[in-house]
């Protein structure tokens, strides 16, 4: 465990040094919770969530669409969020710190499962998962004798439920009739558009909606850099169907997000997925499962796969006052479709890329650190070098980079030995190194080097674009 949070902290730091990601106002100290993506974080970031748009929406059954981050106040309730999306809330008096308790108690099994008592882990883990209100929560943590893990005491408030939603205000007045939440998932935006889709677009069910944008959460206790955080991105992708199908496309897309993930580099043992268990399933849902990546500091939640049944849209239908339904007409009925949901953080799955793209290996002797990603997520395509600084050479290497760059993200690198220009981009993750040389003056051919095995080949330079096409 130690080991891999070294790791994590080796990430986290080659992240801010080569510009993937820094901490938000950083020159401020920060703000907890919120990170800025840099120059090679928003490739990576903007990759990923293209690699998933053109998953989802490029098939001719999914629309997209792109909503606004503040919505109608009545949305939140309909959907919930106002009554029930809180956490279970605890503080210690002495340290005044604040916690999360559900995590406190996560914690405590973490730590006697390193001790190896098992048994006791197992225990403790039962009545964590048969825990829903305040008081379950904090009977659990007296009766273990959980301490502040910042100042070793145990006199903690009672745990009170905490709404994650941020607050504000629409328009001059502050006043109760102007509130307005940031969106804590996008799913709503979608929900409350199904009748415009559906009317605009003529498809038939089964259908999905899918959109990409932020969603904003309060979170108690933030965590493991981009894991969790009060300002995210989520990628999400509601599925609607007849009821009675639901269960067969629940399995179909369980099956067909798992193959994405491997599709870009993710290996199976690196992967699983972990049900609800019944009584822990959100208001909306019939069946829920994470899909979970194995992280530095232990297994995390990548992406949800719910049944939320009908809840939704019949919600919506009632508090707007509006008919959300679809009708068949085949077979001349009218209904309240179900919707599957495929859920995925396109932050935390871009952290989670990092972490598996992140390799020490040696080259030669000499130390080298690799970010291995799949080369359609990775910032840069291409780097282009002319070996030296003379003879043409960088003249012909800003050419070709020019050339490469109207089609695929390229860098141009002509400063220091070719081996540490070589080593700047094993650290950037750039599948490919092109370098210009005396030969290439005379042939018209450059060489090729592979990030992973480092080999090298020659292609003709005019045909580079087409080669990174097939690859990138
Ligand atoms: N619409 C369903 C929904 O929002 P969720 O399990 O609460 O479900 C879905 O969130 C995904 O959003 C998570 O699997 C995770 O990838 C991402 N996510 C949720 N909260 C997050 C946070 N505080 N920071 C970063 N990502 C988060």
């Amino acid at each position: 465990m130690a080991a891999s949070l070294v790791a994590l902290d080796k990430i986290v730091s080659l992240a801010k040094r080569r510009g993937f990601v820094f901490q938000s106002s950083d020159i401020y100290g920060g703000l907890n919770g919120c990170w800025d993506y840099g120059p090679l974080g928003v490739e990576l970031l903007r990759n990923v969530k293209e690699a998933w748009w053109r998953e989802m929406t490029y098939r001719d059954d999914i629309e997209g669409i792109d909503a606004s981050i503040l919505m109608h106040p009545r949305v939140w309730e309909a959907s919930g969020h106002i009554g029930s999306f809180a956490d279970p809330m605890i503080d210690n008096k002495t340290s005044k710190k604040r916690y999360r308790a559900d995590h406190l108690i996560e914690d405590e099994i973490d730590r006697l499962r390193n001790k190896e008592k098992e048994a006791e882990a197992d225990a403790l883990q039962e009545r964590l998962d048969k825990a829903v209100a305040p008081e379950d929560f904090y009977q659990i943590i007296v009766d273990s004798g959980i301490k502040d893990p910042a100042g070793g005491t145990n006199d903690w408030t009672e745990v009170r439920q905490f709404n994650l939603m941020f607050k504000t205000f629409i328009g001059p007045v502050e006043d109760s009739s102007a509130v307005v939440y940031l969106r804590p998932e996008t799913a709503q935006g979608i929900f409350v558009n199904f009748n415009n889709v559906n009317q605009s677009s003529r498809q038939k069910v089964p259908f999905g909606i899918a959109q990409i944008g932020k969603a904003f959460r309060n979170e108690i206790n933030t965590k493991n850099f981009l894991f969790r955080t009060r300002e995210f991105e989520q990628m999400e992708m509601q599925w609607f169907v007849k009821p009675g199908d639901d269960d067969k496309w629940y399995d179909y897309w369980l099956e067909k997000r798992q193959n994405w993930f491997q599709e870009f580099g993710i290996s199976p043992d690196k992967l699983r997925v972990k049900p609800h268990a019944e009584d822990k399933l959100a208001h909306y849902a019939k069946a829920a499962v994470d899909i979970e990546y194995l992280f530095p500091f232990g297994w995390g939640e990548v992406e949800g796969i719910h049944n939320r049944t009908d809840f939704d849209l019949r919600q919506h239908a009632e508090f707007s006052g509006k008919k959300i339904e679809y009708f068949d007409q085949g077979e001349n009925v009218r209904y309240t479709p179900y919707v599957i949901e495929t859920s995925i953080g396109a932050s935390r799955s871009t952290m989670m890329f990092l972490v598996n793209a992140y390799d020490e290996d040696e080259i030669g002797g000499e130390k080298r650190d690799v970010l291995r990603f799949h080369p359609k997520l990775a910032p840069y395509k291409v780097a282009i070098f002319p070996l030296i600084k003379k003879e043409g050479m960088p003249e012909f290497a800003q050419k070709l980079h020019q050339d490469v760059q109207k089609q695929y993200k390229s860098f141009y690198d002509e400063s220091g030995a070719i081996g540490r220009r070589y080593r700047r981009q094993d650290e950037a993750g750039t599948p490919y190194c092109v370098t210009i040389d005396g030969q290439t003056l005379e042939d018209g051919t450059v060489t090729v080097r592979d990030r992973d095995t480092t080999e090298q080949i020659r292609i003709q330079a005019e045909s580079l674009r087409g080669w990174l096409g097939e690859r990138v």
